[in-house]
């Protein structure tokens, strides 16, 4: 058993890597199979946390914090793992160093987008001129199309560095530990991200911020991505109105 997990996948190659391509290895799987999941999945299911009295208290930011944070590591570590392994040899231009190529681009935009994002407004940071206005608050066309884009993008570059990962274990004839490792890994992922899902957690980042009240600006607008969850106004408040409206 341990003889089979110490040995490499294809017995007719060896797994002869040396100190850069393992480190490579290394600090591409700890930022694009660890950390960028995960500072994903906060972003999503975190941004309002279990047992906080929301919508009384509102915009807890730790989502935030880790989600950029993470990703500024994931930014690190894949630029250590890149030097590590350059200069680029083009004949001797793989599949993995093509799509590895291309989560790097991906990684680029990203935080491209995340950095113009454009401004918050709102009561908490309004404009120079003291108004409410904001990109965000205000969910301005750009702010929507941030949105859609860096979603979009994000969930892409993450399925493009799980396969460039198996195509670099394949390259590197690594041991079988590792890719049961990782079998084991990244179901267990989408097992937690099916879960959060299913109970609900995906709130809205505007409501999350700014709460369900239905005449702040951004909850006048349609539904804010797919599987993500909106409240009405909370049933206390639809009582308020309906007594109001019939005069009880
Ligand atoms: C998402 C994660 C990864 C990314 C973004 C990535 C990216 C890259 C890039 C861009 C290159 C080409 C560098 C050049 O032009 O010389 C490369 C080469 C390589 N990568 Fe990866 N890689 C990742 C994961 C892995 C893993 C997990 C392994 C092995 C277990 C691996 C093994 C290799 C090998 C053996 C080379 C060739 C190095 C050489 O030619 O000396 N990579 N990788
Ligand atoms: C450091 C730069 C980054 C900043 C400032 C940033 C900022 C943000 C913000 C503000 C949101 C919330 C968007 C919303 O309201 O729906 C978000 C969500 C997200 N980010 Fe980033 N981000 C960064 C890097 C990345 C990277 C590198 C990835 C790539 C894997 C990524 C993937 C995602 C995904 C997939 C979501 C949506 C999660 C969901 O709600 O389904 N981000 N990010």
């Amino acid at each position: 058993m341990w003889e089979w997990l110490l040995s490499p996948i294809d017995a007719q190659r060896a797994h002869d890597v040396g100190f850069a391509v393992s480190w490579h290895a290394r600090s591409m799987v700890l930022a694009w199979g660890v950390i960028a999941p995960l500072a994903v999945i906060i972003a999503r299911y975190f941004k309002v946390l279990p047992g906080q009295d929301w919508p009384r208290v509102l915009d807890v930011q730790l989502w935030w914090q880790v989600h950029w944070k993470g990703q500024v590591l994931v930014v690190v570590l894949s630029a250590i793992g890149l030097v590590l392994v350059l200069p680029p040899d083009l004949s001797q231009m793989s599949l993995h160093n093509g799509l590895g190529y291309g989560v790097l681009a991906g990684l680029a935009v990203q935080v491209l987008l995340g950095i113009f994002r454009g401004t918050k407004g709102g009561p908490s940071a309004p404009a120079p001129d003291g108004s409410l206005h904001g990109d965000h608050y205000d969910m301005t066309l750009w702010r929507r199309v941030f949105e859609a884009l860096h979603k979009a993008i994000g969930y892409g570059v993450l399925l493009l560095a799980a396969v460039t990962i198996l195509l670099g274990l394949w390259k590197a004839n690594a041991p079988n530990w590792m890719w049961v490792m990782l079998a084991l890994w990244w179901p267990a992922l989408v097992i937690v991200f099916i879960s959060l899902q299913r109970r609900g957690m995906a709130v809205d980042t505007y409501q999350a911020i700014w709460g369900p009240d239905p005449d702040l600006p951004g909850n006048r607008l349609s539904h804010p991505g797919w599987g993500v969850r909106r409240d009405g106004p909370s049933q206390e408040r639809k009582d308020v109105r309906h007594s109001r409206r019939h005069g009880i």
